[in-house]
């Protein structure tokens, strides 16, 4: 299933802080192409270019309706259609920035070499990812699948993202090629209107995949299902509003 900007956007701002929070600690950029890797709907390319006004500018991704949205939001940038898991970095670039896409590449260690390897002496890579598949919002999707409602439709089928290597593994990974590295953990908390809001904001990301491999006479049922769960984990407070917890993994290193 293609991504949906719209659906995506609908949380822009939520989604856009970590990309911003991930910005702030990639340090000045040497000569040579920024990148942003999964840029999506263009929302965290902005941000890239308002911070390197005079940087050489690329975005990528693998979908065709978020690159059009893209080229629509900034057309004075160059955006690529690439798969990002045997794309070939070109050398000498100045930054290599992906939020919230490698969490989808499951050799992303592999991937992470080779950006290093690729980057301009000084150059940064700097990566975020969601690490929320322990989070109820993730757990109930395949409680949900696994339910007997849905035994038969996800049979012999395994949706669930891998886990992430632990941060010492990303830092082993990387330290041969840099000059420093920063891991980091943040927790947002997103004060979202109701459960419904909450599976609207799942349905843009996480839960397509199951999405995806539920027939189409079935899906409003498994929605249903999914948001009664997620009603039951997620108490509304004294306003009715829900709190989404929602840790990300950080990480920037500068290639030596
Ligand atoms: C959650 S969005 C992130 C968008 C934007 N970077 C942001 O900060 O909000 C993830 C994006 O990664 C893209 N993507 C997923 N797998 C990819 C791959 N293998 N190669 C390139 N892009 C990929 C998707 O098409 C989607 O646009």
């Amino acid at each position: 299933m293609a991504w949906s900007p719209a659906l995506y956007l609908k949380f822009e701002d939520e989604r856009t802080r970590p990309a911003r929070d991930l910005l702030a600690q990639v340090p000045d950029l040497p000569d040579g192409v920024a990148f942003d890797l999964g840029c999506g709907p263009g929302n965290s390319t902005e941000l890239i270019r308002d911070r390197f006004p005079e940087a050489t500018l690329s975005g990528l991704d693998s979908d065709e309706n978020m690159l059009v949205a893209a080229a629509k939001r900034l057309p004075g940038v160059t955006f690529e259609k690439a798969d990002l898991a045997n794309w070939v970095p070109p050398a000498g670039a100045a930054l290599f920035y992906g939020n919230a896409v490698f969490q989808w590449l499951p050799n992303h260690l592999t991937i992470f070499e080779r950006l290093m390897a690729a980057l301009a002496s000084g150059g940064t890579l700097a990566v975020q990812m969601p690490d929320n598949l322990g989070e109820p919002s993730h757990l109930l999707m395949e409680e949900t699948a696994r339910s007997p409602a849905f035994t038969d439709v996800f049979a012999g089928k395994t949706i669930r993202r891998n886990p992430m290597p632990s941060p010492a593994t990303y830092v082993e990974c990387l330290a041969p090629q840099a000059a420093g590295i920063e891991v980091w953990h943040t927790i947002y908390y997103h004060r979202l209107a109701n459960a419904e809001a909450i599976v609207e904001w799942v349905k843009g990301t996480g839960l397509r995949p199951y999405l995806d491999a539920v027939p189409e006479d079935k899906r409003d049922a498994f929605v249903a299902d999914y948001t009664d769960r997620i009603r039951a984990a997620y108490p509304a407070m004294s306003d009715g509003k829900v709190l989404l917890r929602f840790p990300r993994l950080f990480i920037v290193a500068v290639r030596a």
